[in-house]
């Protein structure tokens, strides 16, 4: 059984956070969605457990995919899963650059850790966690961005 892991800090998830999930489910058996802390990025808008809870709403329909917290090392996770494999999606250059460093990284916490890039689809090359929180603040029609489930939830509050 292959499993693999998307980890990421998602805040909030977004569309094409979504569509290398659902191209990571038709790859592996299994995928695992980690909300995992970026010590970089210290002022969430949402708190884990809303980030969580917006993730297993927009992947309910995925029957491989699960969504979990984790506060500890990533390759500490992936070893706790069975999982080989780590997946991210790539929109850029600089993503490419920072990815490939990362994957260095957890692959020297556990050597049989693997990172598979995905290409961001076209139509979510510019897609960002950042972008969508900007558009939360300015109180904008949100369907085009985020999962129709938390765009829902969001517009409701
Ligand atoms: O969505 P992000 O913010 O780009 O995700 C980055 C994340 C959370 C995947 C990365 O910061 C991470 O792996 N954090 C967990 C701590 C860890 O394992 N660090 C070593 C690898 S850099």
């Amino acid at each position: 059984m292959k499993i693999a892991i998307y980890p990421g800090s998602f805040d909030p998830i977004t569309l094409g956070h979504l569509d290398i999930i659902c191209r990571a489910a038709d790859l592996f058996d299994k995928v695992y969605v980690c909300v995992m802390v970026n010590c970089e990025k210290s002022h969430p808008m949402f708190t884990p457990q809303q980030r969580l809870e917006q993730i297993r709403r927009s992947v309910a329909h995925l029957g491989n995919v699960e969504a979990e917290l984790w506060s500890g090392l990533l390759a500490d996770y992936a070893r706790e899963k069975g999982a080989s494999c780590l997946v991210k999606g790539l929109r850029s250059a600089t993503d490419f650059d920072q990815e490939y460093q990362m994957a260095a990284i957890n692959r020297g916490l556990w050597e049989q850790l693997e990172t598979v890039f995905l290409p961001a689809s076209p139509a979510y090359q510019h897609f960002s966690s950042t972008m969508a929180r900007e558009m939360i603040r300015y109180g904008q029609p949100l369907e085009r961005y985020v999962p129709e489930p938390v765009a829902r939830e969001l517009e409701k509050k």
